[in-house]
């Protein structure tokens, strides 16, 4: 059986404990027996945060976060953020994504990792974060370049889940208000200034502070 689903129909919603999560069908069993039967006592711990997609009553997908970091030696140059006192960056970590065999290629995939990048946006303004990492399955590492990662650099060639990241945006401010824009906002939702673009390290990738953008 398959669906055809409206991705603007998609509710992704937190996990809970009454949630059925038993139809799921990924086609990867370790991934179906993850949310089947070890998401919630997860989540419970504090270990992750998992995030369910629903297209009418019919779970079609699921993501789960949690804290980590990525070492300065795995990003390549022209996605290094300036640098601090620390080895490394905060980045929040997809632990596992999964959308069910019903609506696979459908763009659900795409639409979680793009949970993911809102996710870490509100983390930045939070707590500081500037990456969305993962470890990728070798039959899934397209899939994450088609929705803007990177393969992060440095790493053993036979790693069985090659390490993937994308960088976030800088944090810009008003021309006129100072105060912090929305992510690619052309207009300042506190003073409605029209935002015109200047010319900045972040325009040419071969500054330090260059970004990935999303699809
Ligand atoms: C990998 C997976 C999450 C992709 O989800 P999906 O909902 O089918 O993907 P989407 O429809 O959002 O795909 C987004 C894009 O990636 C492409 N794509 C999807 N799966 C792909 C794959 N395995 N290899 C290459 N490209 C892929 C799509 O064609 C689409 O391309 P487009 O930019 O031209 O539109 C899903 O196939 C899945 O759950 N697989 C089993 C579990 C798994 O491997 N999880 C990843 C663990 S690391």
């Amino acid at each position: 059986m398959s669906i055809t689903v409206e991705l603007d129909k998609i509710d992704i919603r937190k996990l809970t404990i009454d949630d059925d999560t038993a139809s799921f069908d990924c086609k990867e069993q370790e991934l179906n027996e993850y949310i089947r039967d070890e998401a919630k006592k997860q989540q419970r711990d504090g270990a992750a945060v998992v995030y369910l997609a629903w297209y009418d009553a019919q779970l079609v997908g699921f993501v789960s976060f949690n804290m980590s970091s990525i070492r300065f030696q795995n990003i390549a140059s022209q996605h290094l953020p300036s640098r601090t006192p620390y080895p490394y960056f905060p980045a929040l970590m997809i632990g596992r994504v999964a959308t069910d065999k019903i609506c696979q290629n459908q763009g659900v995939g795409r639409l979680l990792c793009l949970r993911a990048v809102a996710m870490a946006v509100r983390l930045r303004r939070e707590i500081g974060c500037q990456f969305v990492i993962l470890n990728a399955k070798k039959n899934s590492i397209d899939f994450y370049k088609r929705c803007s990662f990177e393969l992060g650099m440095n790493q053993p060639k036979r790693r069985r889940t090659p390490f993937m990241y994308f960088k976030l945006l800088d944090i810009e401010y008003c021309q006129k208000c100072r105060r912090e824009l929305e992510p690619y906002a052309k207009f300042c939702i506190f003073c409605g200034t029209e935002q015109t673009p200047q010319s900045s390290p972040s325009d040419d990738p071969t500054k330090s502070n260059s970004t990935v953008h999303p699809m």
